[in-house]
């Protein structure tokens, strides 16, 4: 127990204090409950300086305090769906109800908790909570908040005397992008998530950076002095605040017993890809003032309210390794092995640090503590590596010279990121062209995996791709455990596979920058494989999506002799596909969306994706699956995830099913005066 306070203090001063944290939040979370649990067992052993006692850390040095009269509690946990009954179940004990309890369900926003005191409606005081009971004076900061009314709203009669409110400094994503892009031009370590980044800005002494401290955002969340008489609800008070011309967080809601409590915190939890600020579960209060009085406080969290969690999208392990991986394309991939780690929902122990560049920005070394995070269906990433805590004699990560694989020396031409094995009979390029070949994405054949293509390469049956349509039967019941019925199975999958489309097939060759989207155009354009094989760099740049780099990759790719002879074998031996009626440029060159680019993300209740993609090109607008600056509008549906929040932060335009339908009839809106966009309140 010892151990654990004094641990639990040294990261809580390193998360409060000095904006440094060493472990997720999850982890600390999991050491504080330890203790939690230890202290129950064994009262006589609770140490006076335990975490439990308090929230927070004193406020750092340089800042004049400010005193919270109402000391600013901390909040207890919930993990799961039980704990949230139990924590009902407590409530109705000690209030000794039958009925159903009424909660207030707020997201529960990442960021650094802050106090506003107003007196006769001018703000006065702002500060951060520090330690609960004495936090610093940081009001020359807040003030630059366009979020926090200098003078509250609406008639100076309702404005008590003394006022105190409490909220949630954030960094809306977009900002923290923005942020984050800034820093890496100028080669500033990048903050790690926008948390920290918000609690360091309010607490910039010198050298404060404006522009950072103005794309702050203060959401209000509770009143702790100076709430007008007849407010009797949570849930009014948020009316209240807002009417006092402070920005509320739009999705809290009022549920009326624990099940509808837990179903909100569901919604929250899908929500979350879509709000405009990290939130990191949804914290449930007793609507009904008069009963969280009768409930009360402990010393550390009140008993009326408790944060429901959501899964931790970070956390922190270790580097047990850095190896190259080579891809299709020979590109050597630097990946961290890692002490596998539960994150985001699925057990993370490798991540691709992406090419030699990315290594020495990140400084990412065998040994080092690293912060994973895995958000939504992103792949995992190491954000960062905790500085803090790398160990003596660690050395620079370097891809090696040679394929790890073949032995050849490696190449990396002048001004690109990527190191690659020239060979072209590198095992590990067709190893995983094959795999490539037989993905879902291209022609999508049943049963050949990883292991089955090692397999045929160590028997020596397969060379190149065409290969795989020249199997022959026998030959595969010579394979280790190849029954029959597997061999009559992978056959079988490899006639239905070959009968493909043009698209497929093209995303099957592998060519470089031609994934699924750019595949569907050129088909669409070209209609069959002739004519693209024919092309001019110029004609291929003439098609609508297709840029210079892709035109090139493509020119390339066919002016290869030894691709045109394996895609001439792989045609032999049964590979063929329809080809594809010609779209004449346009129909609906003049349509009502001409010139439009669409991303569907989500289920459309009402509208299947294939409708909607129909519907849309029919007007003369176009569907393609990455989000980009460049696109206009971003169709999102139930459960949308990654790409809706990259459409918040590149500020693309998101609608809804009956936005879409808006636009098929009646097209875009017309251009608003280009003035400067008021703020978002977060809707
Ligand atoms: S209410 C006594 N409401 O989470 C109630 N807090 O882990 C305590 N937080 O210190 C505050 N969103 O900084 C409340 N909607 C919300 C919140 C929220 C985020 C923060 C707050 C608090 C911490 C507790």
């Amino acid at each position: 127990m010892q151990a654990l306070v004094a641990d639990l203090n040294r990261h809580l001063r390193l998360y409060h204090a000095e904006d440094a944290p060493e472990i997720s939040d999850a982890e600390y979370d999991r050491r504080f409950r330890e203790l939690q649990e230890l202290e129950e067992a064994h009262p006589e052993l609770v140490r006076p300086d335990s975490p439990t006692h308090r929230v927070g850390a004193p406020p750092a040095e340089g800042f004049a305090t400010a005193r919270h009269d109402v000391p600013m509690l901390s909040l207890d946990n919930a993990m799961d769906a039980d704990e949230m009954r139990a924590f009902d179940e407590r409530i109705r004990r000690t209030l000794d109800l039958e009925g159903p309890v009424a909660f207030l369900a707020e997201p529960k926003l990442d960021g650094a908790g802050v106090e506003l005191v107003y007196r006769d409606g001018q703000l006065s005081v702002g500060s951060t909570r520090g330690d609960g009971r004495v936090g610093e004076d940081v009001t020359a900061n807040l003030k630059q908040l366009g979020s926090i009314p200098l003078r509250l709203a609406g008639e100076a009669a309702t404005h008590p005397e003394r006022l105190s409110v409490r909220g949630e400094v954030v960094l809306p994503l977009a900002a923290f992008a923005r942020l984050n892009e800034r820093r890496r031009q100028t080669e500033l370590p990048p903050f790690v998530n926008p948390r920290n980044a918000a609690a360091g800005a309010l607490r910039m002494l010198h050298d404060v950076d404006l522009q950072r401290l103005r794309s702050l955002e203060f959401r209000a969340y509770s009143v702790a002095e100076g709430l007008p008489e007849p407010i009797a609800r949570q849930h009014q008070v948020l009316e209240q605040l807002r009417a006092w011309g402070f920005l509320v967080t739009p999705e809290c809601r009022v549920c009326d017993d624990i099940e509808a409590a837990i179903a909100a915190h569901d919604r929250f939890l899908e929500l979350r890809e879509t709000l405009p600020v990290e939130i990191d579960g949804t914290v449930f209060k007793v609507d009904d003032l008069a009963l969280q009085r009768d409930l009360g406080e402990l010393a550390r969290v009140p008993r009326w309210a408790i944060a429901y969690k959501f899964p931790a999208q970070q956390e922190t392990t270790k580097v047990l390794d850095i190896f190259a991986s080579v891809g299709r394309t020979g590109a050597l991939t630097p990946v961290a092995k890692l002490e596998p780690v539960f994150v985001g929902g699925v057990t993370v122990s490798n991540a691709s640090l992406h090419n030699q560049d990315e290594v020495d920005r990140k400084d990412v070394r065998v040994g080092d503590t690293v912060v994973v995070q895995r958000a939504g269906d992103v792949i995992p990433q190491v954000v960062q590596v905790v500085r803090s805590k790398r160990p003596k004699r660690t050395k620079r990560y370097r891809l090696p010279d040679r394929c790890p694989v073949c032995d050849t020396p490696v190449v990396r031409e002048e001004g690109v990121a990527v190191t690659r094995c020239p060979s072209p009979a590198c095992p590990a390029k067709l190893r995983n062209r094959l795999l490539h070949l037989a993905g879902r994405g291209a022609l999508d054949i049943d049963g050949l995996g990883e292991k089955l293509v090692e397999q045929l390469l160590d028997a020596g049956l397969v060379e190149r791709p065409s290969d795989l349509f020249a199997l022959e039967r026998e030959a595969l019941l010579g394979l280790d455990r190849m029954g029959e019925k597997s061999a009559d199975n992978l056959l079988a999958a490899l006639e239905r596979a070959a009968r493909t489309t043009l698209p497929r097939f093209l995303i099957g060759l592998g060519i470089p920058e031609v994934g699924s989207g750019v595949a569907d155009l050129l088909a669409r354009h070209f209609g069959d494989l002739e004519p693209l094989v024919a092309a001019s760099q110029e004609e291929l740049t003439a098609v609508d999506g297709v840029g210079p780099i892709i035109a090139e990759k493509v020119r390339v790719y066919f002016d290869d002799a030894s691709h045109l002879e394996e895609i001439a074998r792989l045609r032999e031996r049964g590979v063929c596909w329809p080809a594809i009626e010609r779209r004449e440029e346009g129909p609906g060159e003049d349509g009502l969306l001409s010139g439009r680019t669409f991303v569907l993300t989500g289920t459309l209740d009402g509208m299947s994706r294939s409708e909607a993609k129909d519907r849309i090109e029919a007007v003369g607008g176009k569907v393609v699956s990455a989000v980009s600056k460049k696109t206009d509008y971003v169709v999102a549906g139930e459960a949308a995830g990654s790409k809706l929040r990259k459409a918040r932060e590149l500020e693309v335009k998101v609608v809804d099913l009956e936005g879409l339908i808006e636009l098929l009839e009646n097209g875009p809106p017309a251009e608003p005066d280009p003035e400067p966009a008021a703020a978002d309140a977060g809707s």
